[in-house]
């Protein structure tokens, strides 16, 4: 009898129909929208795989009322949906995305960062108001990017992506991650380890890639704020909840930072009150992995790692822990 993979979403391009061809029996949420908890749990029952996204937050609940699983394979990089310890206790494997979207986040990354520097988001709203009414000397003055450091919180694939592009800008580069990563690549990238605060009070510009977990929630809170200098920014495409979300509003409204550029939100989709009206920020709507070859080769790894642990073998990439 063939196993039974359920999925939570539609999925782009190679889609579900790629599970049916691997042999499986495929069932599949084919509205475009979030399922809710009850539906989640009723969809999936009797269900050997779960093919999720990082909006279903998947805890001991669902994993006590859905006893045939044996695996979970997130469409995404990052598992904070997922309560990964709960699951491997029940003999459930927990697989994540990495690799095939760095390219892709590392650019969103730089296209925020461009745009927060430059005042993208306060001259786009300026034109399609209307309101433009020609060049001038002294509108919507951004600052300089080359020769300025760059300071990287999480220095895995897409920290070192979002570095490498740094490298034509000519930017110093200095990071902070819980461990250092290996002499080669500080070499090659020109990036120097650093404590966080170091890093906060040299930085002009600071990007999020640290994955959510207990120790990196708020990890930019109002101390770190007052540390990051006047005219800097900050870019977090990782997850919102690395920032106290009310803090930043209350930072960018007084400018005790320059400006923001979000891809992702500390109660996504819920803006927090006051982000919306403010001209320093410039919103993203979690575009990070939302180029068509990223999100192709997320499906096609979310595939392969349920093929692989229904037929017994090793996960081609379980979350890390
Ligand atoms: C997106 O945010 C991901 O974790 O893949
Ligand atoms: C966190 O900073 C990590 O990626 O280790």
């Amino acid at each position: 009898m063939a196993h039974v993979v359920f999925v939570t979403r539609p999925l782009p391009d190679p889609g579900i129909e790629l599970l049916a061809r691997m042999g499986f029996e495929v069932r599949a949420n084919n509205e475009d929208r979030p399922l809710s908890r009850e539906e989640l749990i009723a969809g999936v029952q009797g269900s050997d795989a779960l093919l999720c996204m990082l909006s279903d937050r998947i805890d001991a609940e669902v994993l006590d009322a859905v006893p045939s699983l044996r695996v979970i394979s997130n469409y995404a990089v990052g598992f904070d949906n997922i309560d990964v310890a709960s699951a491997r206790q029940r003999g459930i494997e927990v697989t994540t995305t990495p690799g095939v979207l760095t390219d892709a986040t590392a650019d969103l990354a730089w296209a925020l960062l461009l745009s927060a520097t430059r005042n993208l988001g306060a001259g786009e709203r300026m034109v399609r108001a209307g309101e433009w009414t020609g060049w001038a000397p002294t509108q919507l003055l951004g600052e300089p990017i080359r020769n300025q450091t760059l300071g990287i919180v999480g220095m895995g694939a897409i920290g070192q992506a979002v570095a490498r592009r740094a490298q034509g800008f000519d930017m110093q580069i200095v990071y902070f991650n819980r461990n250092r990563v290996a002499p080669e690549i500080e070499t090659a990238l020109g990036a120097e380890f650093v404590p966080l605060d170091d890093l906060l009070k040299r930085s002009d510009f600071i990007s999020l890639h640290a994955p959510l977990n207990e120790q990196s929630r708020h990890m930019f809170d109002s101390r770190a704020f007052s540390l990051m200098k006047p005219s800097s920014v900050l870019v977090n495409t990782g997850r919102g909840a690395l920032i106290d979300e009310a803090e930043l509003v209350n930072v960018l409204r007084d400018r005790r930072i320059a400006a923001a550029g979000l891809d992702v939100y500390e109660f996504e989709p819920t803006i927090t009150e006051g982000l919306l009206s403010l001209d320093n920020v410039v919103l993203a709507p979690h575009l990070g992995s939302a180029s068509t070859l990223a999100r192709g080769d997320m499906v096609r790894l979310c595939c392969e790692n349920i093929a692989e642990v229904l037929a017994g073998r090793p996960a081609v990439t379980p979350a890390p822990g």
